[in-house]
């Protein structure tokens, strides 16, 4: 649940968000279940998320059918929850044990995004395969597969492709993108940004209590915001207030979340501090505007 996979009929299928999306499409492609997401601000645990699984198998399809699992090491669109290293340790056991492969969606999270070319590398897990695009070719449109020889090798000479699969001049930029990353230390940069940012918006957070959590991993954070101070009480008209405030200031921020009460901040890595420390006011002032400090 919570989750993003793409706007495909087969990827919407998966998708565990339906609006904006799902809405006024389907049906979708069945035999997609989709289990809990942690999520331990709003009281689940990995255990619950577990059990979610193990009840699938139970109710829906036994395990030895199911192709895949697959989730966002940080989702992006369901509100910036990030998967414990838990539930990646517990899920590659479920997925060894019955044959399952394990895909990690790091179309949001990866090239760079979270600290590490990949986020699932700080989990300590090796998925089966890998989702990537956006950042890996620094906005030009280009998708890829990563994966175990395996599962990449068995489709037929030919068998995968399409009209503009391999285009030349995207393949070109992405490795150029993997210079600057070497040559600028952009993983070490993302962790950097993220820092900044994330101690910017918990100052923020001392003092309205309308800021339920501030979290994220590397240059991916986000915060969430409550009414009356209570976690539970999304405020999803304030965070469209906070968006339309930051844009009249000049600064455009994306709001997210199962019920759009989230903030998240996704700057490219090689913004300046001097210009991301000038974002971070513009946040703080619509805030402050918004709130009354
Ligand atoms: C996690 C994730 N997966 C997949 C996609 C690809 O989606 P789309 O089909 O909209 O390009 C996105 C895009 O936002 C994403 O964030």
């Amino acid at each position: 649940t919570g989750g993003y996979h793409g706007r495909t009929m087969m990827t919407l299928g998966l998708t565990g968000k339906v609006a904006p999306y799902k809405t006024g499409f389907g049906p979708f492609p069945g035999e997609i279940f989709h289990a809990r997401f942690p999520n331990e601000l709003h009281g689940v645990s990995v255990q619950d998320a577990i059990d979610s699984v193990e009840q699938i198998f139970k109710n829906d399809i036994e395990a030895s059918r199911v192709a895949a699992i697959i989730l966002e090491p940080v989702q992006g669109e369901g509100g910036f929850n990030v998967a414990p290293k838990e539930l990646w340790q517990r899920l590659r056991a479920l997925c060894d044990q019955h044959g399952i492969l394990l895909i990690a969606d790091e179309v949001q999270t990866g090239a760079g995004r979270t600290g590490t070319w990949f986020a699932v590398e700080q989990t300590g897990v090796a998925p089966d395969l890998i989702t990537l695009a956006k950042s890996m070719a620094g906005g030009f449109p280009i998708s890829a597969v990563v994966g175990r020889a395996e599962v990449m090798d068995a489709p037929a000479a030919g068998g995968l492709g399409g009209t503009y699969a391999g285009s030349p001049m995207a393949c070109a930029a992405a490795l150029a993108v993997l210079d600057e990353f070497e040559k600028y230390d952009l993983l070490q940069r993302s962790r950097d940004v993220g820092a900044r940012i994330t101690a910017s918006l918990q100052t923020l957070a001392k003092k309205h209590s309308c800021i339920a959590d501030v979290r994220g991993l590397g240059a991916m954070v986000a915060m969430e915001l409550c009414k009356n101070g209570d976690v539970h009480q999304p405020d999803a008209e304030l965070t469209k207030a906070l968006a339309a405030e930051a844009t009249k200031r000049g600064l455009i921020i994306l709001t997210c979340g199962t019920y759009g009460n989230v903030v998240r901040i996704l700057v490219p890595l090689t913004a300046s501090d001097a210009v991301l420390d000038e974002g971070l006011a513009i946040i703080a002032a619509s805030l402050d505007a918004l709130q009354g400090a």
